[in-house]
């Protein structure tokens, strides 16, 4: 869950500490509590707790004036030691020959570590990271150090590694990055006389769209000695088992650099909450045959299974409702880090339905891998092209939502919604039907995010933003977009929020209801609407702030926020009230709307 940039270049980078910084910036949704650089064959290193988005190069005499022809950079998402200068990365070797940044876990370090202080190497960090630094100095010790022998230890101290990780080398004296994955993601970008790795395209978009695609199990040289070798091209892949180079196969990719940048936006929430009508416009014209494709295999599985985490696993559970009650199909439905209890029901012929916005998530990724295990079929459902889950699945719709940067999923949830739609549709053979629903829930979304709306919600945020707890209730569909909204407020906000199955309240939850409370209340035009309105007349009458959206208003809601009538399509605009309500108090609670404490934008460990 961390964010990994670095470069060679022909030509020496005249300020390499804002270059690299620049490019971590651009990840900085991957992991934001503390940071670090390196670079130059006389190694600065520059690392620090904090977000590297509040970090002032300039000012740090180090940094200025020492150009450099590669540079590696770290932001970090804490896993093994606290949030300190020291812990940050890059960790050095005891002579500082080689400089060490990482993504993942190495579950085995404590034995690791053990080992190399029996050998004398002295520790500055409590992190799992450092040992791969120590490591590939003992595996160094009798060798001379040219990018070949670099690689191969480097190689070597990575098959030692247990758990999924990313790690990346810089060796100052050759000014070459050695690096290899496996899990946790890695990308190289071919550009014009240089080339950089990454844990995800933004880094380098502003430099080039020429990709190469790291698999699991593999690994990246980039190297100026490489670059006299291949002309431009300074970087060389290969296996990690067994050091055999593999061509490099460069894919060009479709993302602008105004598609990663916040635009007019203040924040990426505000400005993917407002992209949303777009999307689901362009979702409507989704591609008959890949749509086909899937329902087809929808059709024929024998135990379908939905398995997703977080934001994408609510909108899994939604399309439970939207498959049974518009195609007529059972699917079943598990978080992702409980499926492993459930692998035991797979067969050939089940069908897993995997969902993650990233692609990279690893309790969704292991449920893949245990599906592939037991030779079941995987559909994906992602938003980056290139991520770990498009490599494993049998077949993948992309959401083409564009970048999601706000670590808060909004834009990729609605477009999971709608693609689960389509394919619901195509089962019950209505999919023009399907579209046509589509296209006018866009348009009457583009009406929520509209300004004068946004005032409201503004004013309603503002009423918020002192409370402790809040509460969101929903029916059917509707129960799904209730435990959506409570963990887009809870995000962000911080405030204590929760979602029910309306019909569960009076089995416990009830017992939270106090005076000027916010209930959040989910309803729609189908048969559970009378009942959520009693569920509404309940905590209304324990004292509730009743905040209602339905495609009708109701005297006991305290606030009415409409939807269009819509059927099955409603959650697909009331999950934009909760998503505005959650930026609109994090605005006014002077929070990061883009960067909760705590959390990651794709969580790459268990
Ligand atoms: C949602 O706002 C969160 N960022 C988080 O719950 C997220 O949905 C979850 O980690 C799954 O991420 P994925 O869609 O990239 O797999």
């Amino acid at each position: 869950m961390c964010g990994i940039f670095g470069y060679i270049s022909q030509k020496p980078k005249s300020d390499p500490a804002s270059f690299l910084v620049e490019g971590l910036k651009r990840l900085e949704y991957r992991g934001y509590d503390s940071w670090g650089i390196v670079y130059g064959e006389k190694p600065v290193l520059l690392k620090q707790a904090g977000k590297i988005s509040e970090a002032a190069i300039g000012h740090r005499p180090l940094a200025v004036g020492q150009s450099a022809l590669a540079g590696l950079g770290h932001t970090r998402w804490a896993t093994h030691g606290g949030v300190t200068d020291e812990n940050a990365h890059p960790h050095l070797d005891c002579f500082g020959r080689v400089a060490i940044v990482h993504n993942g876990i190495i579950e085995n370090w404590e034995e690791l570590k053990k080992d190399l202080r029996r050998k004398n190497h002295e520790f500055r960090s409590e992190t799992d990271t450092e040992v791969a630094a120590h490591l590939i100095e003992e595996q160094m010790a009798d060798s001379e150090w040219r990018t070949a022998s670099l690689t191969e230890a480097v190689r070597q101290v990575f098959n030692r590694l247990e758990g999924f990780n990313a790690i990346a080398a810089f060796f100052p004296e050759a000014q070459t990055i050695v690096a290899f994955r496996s899990g946790s993601p890695l990308i190289a970008g071919v550009g014009e006389g240089e080339c950089f790795l990454a844990s995800d395209i933004p880094a380098f978009l502003p430099y080039t769209r020429q990709v190469v695609f790291l698999e699991d199990g593999e690994g990246a040289v980039l190297s100026p000695e490489l670059q006299v070798q291949n002309g431009t091209l300074g970087i060389k892949i290969l296996e990690a088992k067994t050091g055999r180079e593999r061509p490099t196969k460069v894919e060009r990719i479709s993302w602008r650099v105004e598609d990663v940048d916040r635009g007019e936006h203040p924040h990426f929430l505000i400005k993917e909450i407002k992209e949303q009508p777009q999307v689901i416009a362009r979702l409507a014209e989704y591609p008959k045959k890949e749509i086909e494709g899937v329902a087809d295999l929808i059709e024929n599985a024998f135990g379908s299974y939905f398995v997703a985490c977080g934001t994408a696993s609510n909108a899994t559970l939604a399309a439970t409702y939207l498959f049974s009650g518009i195609a007529k199909r059972h699917i079943n439905f598990t978080v992702g880090s409980e499926f492993s209890f459930l692998e035991d029901f797979l067969t050939p012929e089940s069908l897993l339905i995997a969902a993650s916005q990233s692609g990279e998530t690893m309790d969704t990724l292991e449920a893949v891998r245990a599906a592939k295990r037991h030779g079941s079929k995987v559909v994906a459902l992602t938003n980056v092209l290139g991520s770990s889950l498009t490599r494993l699945a049998d077949e993948t719709l992309m959401l083409n939502c564009g970048p999601e940067k706000a670590v808060l999923a909004t834009k990729s949830y609605t477009a999971k919604l709608a693609l689960f739609l389509l394919l619901a549709y195509q089962l019950n053979g209505k999919l023009s039907e399907g579209r046509e629903v589509l296209a006018e829930t866009a348009k009457g979304i583009s009406d929520l995010v509209a300004k004068d709306f946004e005032e409201q919600i503004r004013a309603l945020a503002g009423r918020l933003r002192k409370v402790e707890h809040l509460y969101a209730i929903g029916r059917g569909v509707n129960y799904a977009t209730a435990l959506e909204a409570a963990l887009k407020i809870k995000e962000v906000s911080y405030i204590h929020a929760e979602g029910f199955a309306g019909g569960d309240l009076k089995h416990g939850p009830i017992a939270l209801i106090e005076p000027k409370v916010p209930v959040l209340i989910f309803a729609s035009d189908d048969e559970s609407e009378a009942e959520i309105v009693s569920n509404a007349m309940e905590v209304k009458a324990r004292g509730a702030d009743v905040i209602g959206i339905n495609y009708r208003n109701n005297q006991v809601f305290e606030t009415y926020l409409p939807v269009q009538k819509n059927g099955f399509y409603t959650p697909l605009a009331s999950i934009v009230y909760p998503q505005l309500m959650a930026y609109y108090i994090a605005l006014e609670k002077k929070l990061d709307p883009d960067k909760p404490r705590n959390l990651a934008k794709s969580v790459t460990v268990k």
